[in-house]
């Protein structure tokens, strides 16, 4: 095993085999130990965004956060298989300087190895590009970055840690600005299918799916213009059976982001 681990994280054996951590700041693992790191990160995240923008020729993604970075990396691996000649473009804040530095030593699945020199470079520069790819991890804040753009996301991965450990990046507020970054035909990803993430969404003007399949626990896909091939949520009936639920909203967490 690497020399990883350090005062704020534990690596843990996910239950397809991956290693996660465990992050002592947030008390929360980087992945679900239960679905597996990197059963996550492709079924709730990259396989169906992957299908949504499967005919064209560029794609945008916005990685919210780099974290271990399992998201990038095995959407690089995923398109180099399944669409090598599609140009992606992947933009990931990160918070956590050293954890990106550290990532290096990380015990990444077997699958990765290809990956070697992406995963160095990201490391040291936060920066990687070839023919196919261009990479660029932001180390700063989520919430600053996201308002750099606008009408660009084909596809946002919404990963943070979950809505009561990092409430900043679950509101109705981040998800105006999310919403703002998008594409009009763009597709959010996430494993939360809490009420109040779904009704921060949905103030927004998204419509909002299941993600569900045998290898993972429910998920959530949300969009600006309905999906077809998912099973669309019926918001107004939740909110009828749930009516004093809110969404998250900074005024209550006494942030000030605009
Ligand atoms: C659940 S982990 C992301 C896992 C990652 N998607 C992966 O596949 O490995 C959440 C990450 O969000 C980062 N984070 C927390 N608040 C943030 C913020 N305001 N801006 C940027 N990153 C943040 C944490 O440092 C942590 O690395």
């Amino acid at each position: 095993m690497s020399s990883f681990n350090d005062e704020l994280h534990a690596m843990t054996l996910s239950e397809d085999g991956s290693y996660t951590a465990y992050s002592k700041e947030y008390d929360e693992h980087y992945h679900s130990t239960k679905d597996g790191a990197l059963n996550e990160s492709l079924y709730k995240h990259i396989i169906p965004a992957f299908e949504h923008v499967r005919e064209r020729k560029e794609v945008n993604i916005l990685d919210i956060c780099y974290g271990l970075g399992f998201n990038t990396l095995a959407t690089i691996l995923y398109y180099k298989e399944h669409a090598p000649e599609k140009k992606v473009h992947i933009f990931s804040p990160e918070l956590d300087a050293s954890l990106v530095k550290s990532l290096t030593n990380f015990s990444y699945p077997k699958t990765f190895e290809p990956l070697r020199e992406i995963i160095d470079a990201i490391s040291e520069t936060g920066v990687y590009e070839d023919e196919q790819f261009y990479i660029e991890v932001f180390l700063g804040d989520a919430r600053e970055y996201v308002k750099r753009f606008s009408d660009t996301f084909d596809i946002v991965y919404q990963d943070a840690f979950s809505p009561n450990t990092n409430p900043v990046l679950w509101t109705k507020e981040y998800f105006t600005a999310i919403a703002q970054a998008m594409k009009k035909e763009g597709i959010l990803t996430t494993y939360s299918t809490a009420l109040k993430t779904r009704l921060a969404l949905y103030k927004n003007g998204f419509f909002v799916h299941l993600n569900k399949g045998e290898n993972f626990r429910n998920a959530t896909l949300a969009s600006l213009t309905q999906l077809q091939a998912y099973e669309l949520v019926d918001m107004e009936h939740k909110i009828a059976c749930n009516p004093d639920a809110k969404p998250l909203s900074d005024d209550d967490l006494c942030v000030d982001y605009r």
